[in-house]
C-alpha cells in the first residue's frame, strides 16, 4: 500500500497533487485548515483517503497526524510538505504578527511536522517540500515569503544528506508563479504587468509525479524561471540590476496610489 501525506491538500496546487497520487494508487491523508473542502475532496477521488483538518502552526494539529496514522497502522512512504501562505508586501508594510506568521506556517510547522512524522515514515521513503522560485531569486515584495522559502530549500538539501544512509530521499521542488487563489488580485495583476508566466496547478502536479519517479535534490518547474534561479547563485548582482529596473512596475501594485 502507497501511503502519502499531503498538507496544503484543499488549496489549488493540493489538489491537483492528490488527483494525480490517488490515480496513482496513492491512498493519502489529507490535510488543511478547513474540513470541508478536504472532505469533498476525499469523496471524489478514486480509492479511500483520511482527512485531518487542522492549523498545521499549532502543535495540536501536528499531534493529531501522527495519532491518526498510528490508529490505522499506516507507514507513509511519502511526505509532502505543501501548505504555505504568502503576502505580497515591502517589508516596512509588514507587521510583526503577520511576518511570523508566514514565517510559521512554510518553514517552522513543515520542519516539526517532518521531525514529527520521521519515526512513521516507511523506508524506502521520500519528503518533497514545495519550494518556490521566490525562494532562489529574492525579489521585492517577497522578502519573507523568499527567506521561508529559502530556508525550506537548505533544510531540504541537509536533511536529504543527513538521511543519506536511511533510505529516505528528501527534495525540494519549486514551482514557478502559479494560478491558485494564494496570489491576491495585487499579485496576479502584478504578475500581468511584469510578464510573468503563470502556471496551471496541474503543471506543478505533473511535475511532482516525475519527481517521485527520477528523486533530486531540488527541481526548479519552467523556464527561464530555474535558468534565472541558477544565474542569481552564480550572479546575483546581474539578476539585481534586472530586478531594480522593474521596481517601479512592483511598487504599483504594493503601494498603490
Ligand atoms: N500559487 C503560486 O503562485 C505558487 C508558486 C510557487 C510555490 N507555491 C507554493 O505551493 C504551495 C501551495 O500553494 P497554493 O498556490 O496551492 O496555495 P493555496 O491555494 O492558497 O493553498 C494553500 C493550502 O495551504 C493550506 N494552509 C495554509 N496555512 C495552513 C496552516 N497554517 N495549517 C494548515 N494548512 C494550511 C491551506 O488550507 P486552507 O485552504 O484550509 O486554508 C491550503 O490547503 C505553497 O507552499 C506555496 O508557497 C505556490
Amino acid at each position: 500500500m502507497k501511503i502519502a501525506i499531503l498538507t496544503g491538500a484543499s488549496g489549488g496546487i493540493g489538489r491537483a497533487c492528490a488527483t494525480r497520487l490517488a490515480d496513482d494508487g496513492w491512498q493519502l491523508m489529507l490535510v488543511g485548515r478547513r474540513t470541508t473542502p478536504l472532505a469533498e475532496l476525499a469523496s471524489r477521488l478514486p480509492g479511500h483517503h483520511e482527512v485531518v483538518a487542522g492549523n498545521l502552526n499549532e502543535a495540536s494539529t501536528r499531534t493529531a497526524i501522527v495519532e491518526r496514522l498510528t490508529a490505522l497502522d499506516w507507514a507513509p512512504s511519502l511526505l509532502i510538505n505543501n501548505a504555505g501562505v504568502n503576502q505580497l508586501s515591502f517589508l516596512g508594510d509588514c507587521d510583526e504578527a503577520e511576518i511570523e506568521a508566514q514565517l510559521t506556517t512554510n518553514l517552522i510547522a513543515p520542519i516539526l511536522l517532518t521531525r514529527a512524522l520521521l519515526p512513521l515514515m516507511a523506508r524506502p521513503g521520500q519528503i518533497v517540500n514545495i519550494g518556490s522560485a521566490l525562494g532562489a531569486i529574492g525579489h521585492p515584495g517577497y522578502s519573507i515569503y523568499g527567506a521561508s522559502k529559502a530556508g525550506m530549500r537548505l533544510f531540504s538539501q541537509a536533511l536529504d544528506r543527513e538521511l543519506g544512509d536511511d533510505n529516505i530521499r528528501v527534495g525540494w521542488l519549486a514551482p514557478r508563479a502559479t494560478h491558485t487563489t494564494m496570489n491576491n488580485e495585487a499579485a496576479q495583476a502584478m504578475q500581468k504587468a511584469l510578464g510573468t508566466r503563470v502556471d496551471a496547478p496541474d503543471v506543478v502536479a505533473q511535475a511532482l509525479m516525475t519527481h517521485l519517479k527520477r528523486p533530486c535534490t531540488e527541481r526548479f518547474i519552467g523556464q527561464p524561471e530555474g535558468f534565472f534561479a541558477r544565474l542569481n547563485s552564480f550572479l546575483p548582482d546581474l539578476v539585481r540590476g534586472s530586478l531594480i529596473k522593474q521596481l517601479p512596475i512592483i511598487r504599483r501594485f504594493t503601494h498603490p496610489a
